[in-house]
């Protein structure tokens, strides 16, 4: 295991992406963490992030004392360089210049020799971003390596195993960041390449088991992404143990229900329970145009189904909920962040709380991208585990104004052609997300001999990492032709189609 200690870099999640592409565990801990923390925990080395902070503000982040003395190789990046210098001694510069940006590394005789550059040449392109900078080295310490602007932009103690790099090495324009990042795991560490999703399969059936050990443990099934391969995973550590509840909302897409049923009950043979709550939902949804009211009713009336299925069950001890790490190191972070471990989704949000159940999260140790790895490992289907994401609220989300069940059919039909589309031209993959929202007016069109006052439907579909920020993708005319005249050749009551071509920000991905 590598010890990532958090100083609050923007990239701390990176450097766990890098360590953990290399086949090793990792975890992000917090910067203050004890030694005698660290040591319990058997790391085999310790990467200081980068940070926002100079050593001279007050009150900045700092390591505990001893965590240079545990005898385990310590990597410092950015601020963790000269964190590192000045616990050790050394002499960190204020300086007005900043550097951002690339550079040239270029490694002296001792660079040339030290393993964290082993099979690197002697020049590389870099990314630096500091203030200031490191004019006397630590006892010990000698300089690997400089910059035109960064006198010391390596520096290292090889006999106690410590190294401080000034730049990015985790950012991909280090075109050797992750050579040096494996240098320093296999070379300085000793670690081996041996964290991979069937390791990770068989550790979380092991816990799992020994968590819930005979009791029971119910699951909301969503069909996305997470909540699919925490159900298989969990149906795979406890059987029939484990009981899925499904909630059919009435604001699902086409086929959506039957291909959960058929992919859960029929193909994973799951003890699953599909509740049709449809008619409740829009009910409850009846002329709700504001889009927070109708995601709070959602929200509630999810609860208030699941709860009474639960309560069906008897009593139940454990509710496994499909938190993430993100979700993780944003919650414990020192640097901000909400307080409370709730994964953002709304459906499970306020659940345990009512059903008075204790947790079980065996993905929260796992990235995005590694939990669909996970869903192929368990033999997931491709469709399943490479599923756009999909709001808790459905297409309640995508009408705009008061949902009837006309306007969710029309929605519903045109998502489904904009979905196909994509597909046939084979740039699902590609696209992060896409939608179709059904507008809030009527547009004059001409069908045949007469003029038309019909619905508008706006497609929309981007390109993002995490939902945060995206783009609009550009998408060859023929398939926008496509999508455009099959909806309103096919979906009753459209008569026009527009594309969206907004970024996020300002503009948000969903339009409600
Ligand atoms: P926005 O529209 O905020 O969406 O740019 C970012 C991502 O979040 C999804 N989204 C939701 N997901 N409940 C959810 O579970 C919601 O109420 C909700 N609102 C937006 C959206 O689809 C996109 O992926």
């Amino acid at each position: 295991m590598i010890a990532i200690l958090d100083f609050g870099s923007q990239y701390n999640q990176l450097i766990a992406r890098c360590v953990r592409e290399c086949r090793v565990y990792c975890e992000i801990l917090p910067h203050d963490i004890p030694a005698s923390r660290l040591r319990t925990m058997k790391p085999q080395g310790i990467i200081l992030s980068g940070g926002p902070a100079s050593i001279f503000d007050k009150g900045v982040p700092m390591s505990r004392e001893g965590i240079f003395d545990l005898g385990v190789p310590v990597l410092g990046i950015c601020y963790g360089v000269q964190l590192m210098a000045h616990r050790l001694g050394g002499k960190v510069t204020a300086s007005l210049l900043r550097e951002y940006g690339p550079a040239e590394l270029v490694l002296n005789e001792a660079g040339k020799a030290s393993l964290l550059f082993a099979g690197l040449e002697g020049r590389q392109r870099i990314w630096m971003s500091h203030g200031d900078r490191i004019t006397k080295l630590p006892k010990g310490f000698r300089i690997a390596a400089a910059t035109v602007n960064c006198p010391v932009a390596v520096m290292e103690n090889p006999s106690r195993k410590l190294y401080g790099v000034q730049f990015h090495p985790e950012v991909h324009h280090t075109v050797n960041g992750i050579a040096i990042i494996q240098n320093f795991l296999f070379r300085i560490c000793g670690c081996s390449p041996t964290w991979t999703m069937g390791s990770f399969i068989e550790e979380s059936i092991r816990r799992i088991r020994e968590q819930v050990g005979d009791e029971r443990v119910l699951c909301a099934l969503s069909g996305g992404v997470d909540s699919s391969v925490l159900a298989v995973l969990l149906h795979k550590a406890i059987g029939r143990k484990l009981t899925s509840i499904f909630v059919d909302n009435g604001l699902l897409r086409e086929n959506e229900v039957e291909e959960v049923v058929s992919t859960f009950r029929d193909q994973y043979h799951l003890n699953f329970r599909l509740v049709r709550a449809g008619e409740r939902f829009l009910k409850k949804l009846a002329g709700v145009a504001d889009p927070e009211r109708k995601r709070k009713i959602i929200g509630r009336e999810f609860i208030a189904v699941f709860d009474e299925e639960a309560r069906k069950l008897g009593k139940i001890k454990y509710l496994a909920q499909g938190t993430l790490y993100p979700d993780v190191i944003e919650s414990t972070s020192s640097f901000g962040g909400p307080s409370v471990v709730i994964k953002s989704h709304h459906n499970v949000g306020g659940l345990p709380a009512k059903l008075k159940m204790s947790l079980v999260e065996p993905l929260r140790v796992l990235f995005k991208d590694e939990v669909r790895e996970l869903g192929r490992e368990l033999g997931l289907p491709e469709t399943l585990v490479g599923r756009h994401p999909f709001p808790g609220p459905g297409l309640a989300v995508r009408i705009l104004g008061p949902i009837t069940k006309d306007k969710l059919a029309v929605v519903r039909k045109a998502d489904a052609i904009v979905r196909e589309e994509i597909w046939k031209a084979g740039l699902f993959n590609h696209v992060w997300q896409d939608l179709a929202v059904l507008l809030p007016v009527r547009t004059v069109g001409v069908m045949g001999d007469g003029r038309t006052s019909e619905n508008v439907i706006a497609v929309r579909a981007v390109t993002s990492t995490d939902g945060m920020t995206a783009d609009w993708v550009r998408f060859p005319h023929e398939i926008l032709e496509r999508i455009s005249s099959r909806i309103v050749n096919e979906v009753k009551g459209v008569n026009r189609v527009v594309y969206d071509i907004s970024t996020k920000p300002p503009s948000t991905i969903e339009w409600e």
